[in-house]
């Protein structure tokens, strides 16, 4: 039997509903009478969509810009939201809308992170 890892994320393919471990129990997380299923992280783009997060770290700042080139911001396709974390911890997120700019800006001095973002439409990528 396959354990959850911290900060994984699960999807019910049947409702949608999606939920993201933030403590780790021994069973398997089960939704509309099935397992949930993890969202892979994915690390290269492939194809023109670019969704591999670009990080400028500054003094007392972290800037996220999602894609060398901007990814879009549509309704039906849109980045749903922007985190960082610490040792598999999410310590800081932005949450996205359609029409806003894809990147977020975290004050945080600690550059010793990960980012992690979540496409609508791709899924995730670290
Ligand atoms: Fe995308």
């Amino acid at each position: 039997m396959k354990m959850t890892k911290l900060s994984e994320i699960y999807v019910c393919e049947i409702c949608g509903n999606r939920v993201i471990v933030d403590k780790i129990g021994a069973g398997t997380l089960v939704c509309c009478g099935q397992n949930m299923i993890l969202l892979e992280e994915k690390r290269e783009d492939i194809g023109k969509e670019k969704h591999k997060p670009v990080i400028i770290f500054e003094e007392n700042k972290i800037i996220v810009k999602v894609g060398e080139i901007p990814h879009p911001m549509e309704e039906a396709h849109y980045i749903e939201f922007i985190e960082l974390l610490k040792n598999n911890y999410i310590i800081a997120r932005s949450q996205l809308k359609p029409y806003e700019k894809p990147e977020a800006v975290f004050y945080i001095t600690d550059k010793n992170i990960r980012v992690r973002i979540l496409c609508n439409i791709h899924g995730l990528w670290t």
